[in-house]
């Protein structure tokens, strides 16, 4: 595919995925360029960041994609996976309702790509403790029973956000 012709050095296509407003264009934002939008709007279609990081002296690229997590506003769904080689699950851990979504986020992602996709639960918005709804232990026995990485971030105070893109990006490699 396009990718590989792109040429020598490694370029990886890795995809966010989860309901709307759980803080995925925040995730990518922080990631990417170190900003943070207290007020950013719905995503419509597909937008992406090419990231490079340093793995053990070589030069590797992410390229992350992000979509919408509204149904009316998502890019073409086979398009948006094809190619991926990981998977960011995020919900809000405070909002119940977009955790009880993952299993079906899961389910796309399996129909639409490689069963070999690197996949990380993501549990984001980990600084609204004192409105937390899904508590650490449930994040975890989920992601330990889909076979999955786990981590819970905050887009807003940075934690784990290096991290959680670096784990699957590390895998992929
Ligand atoms: P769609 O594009 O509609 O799918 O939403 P999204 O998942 O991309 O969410 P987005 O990044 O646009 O964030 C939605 C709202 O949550 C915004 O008001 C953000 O400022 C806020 N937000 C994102 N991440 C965090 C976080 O870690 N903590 C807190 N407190 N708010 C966050
Ligand atoms: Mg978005």
């Amino acid at each position: 595919d396009s990718d590989e012709e792109a040429g020598e050095e490694y370029l990886f296509k890795v995809v966010i995925i989860g309901d709307s407003a759980v803080g995925k264009s925040n995730l990518l934002s922080r990631y990417a360029r170190n900003e943070f939008n207290m007020n950013s709007k719905a995503t419509i279609g597909v937008e992406f960041q090419t990231q490079s990081m340093d793995i053990d002296g070589k030069e590797v690229k992410a390229q992350i994609w992000d979509t919408a997590g509204q149904e009316r506003f998502r890019a073409v769904t086979s398009a948006y996976y094809r190619g991926a080689v990981g998977g960011l699950i995020v919900y809000d851990i405070s909002r119940r309702s977009t955790f009880d979504s993952v299993g079906r986020w899961l389910d796309e992602l399996k129909t639409h790509s490689d069963t070999t996709v690197a996949k990380m639960l993501v549990g984001n918005k980990c600084d609204l403790e004192n409105i937390r709804d899904v508590s650490v232990e449930e994040g975890k026995n989920l992601a330990e029973a889909e076979g999955l990485f786990f981590m819970e971030t905050s887009a807003l105070d940075s934690t784990n956000v290096i991290m959680a893109f670096e784990i699957v990006i590390r895998e992929i490699y």
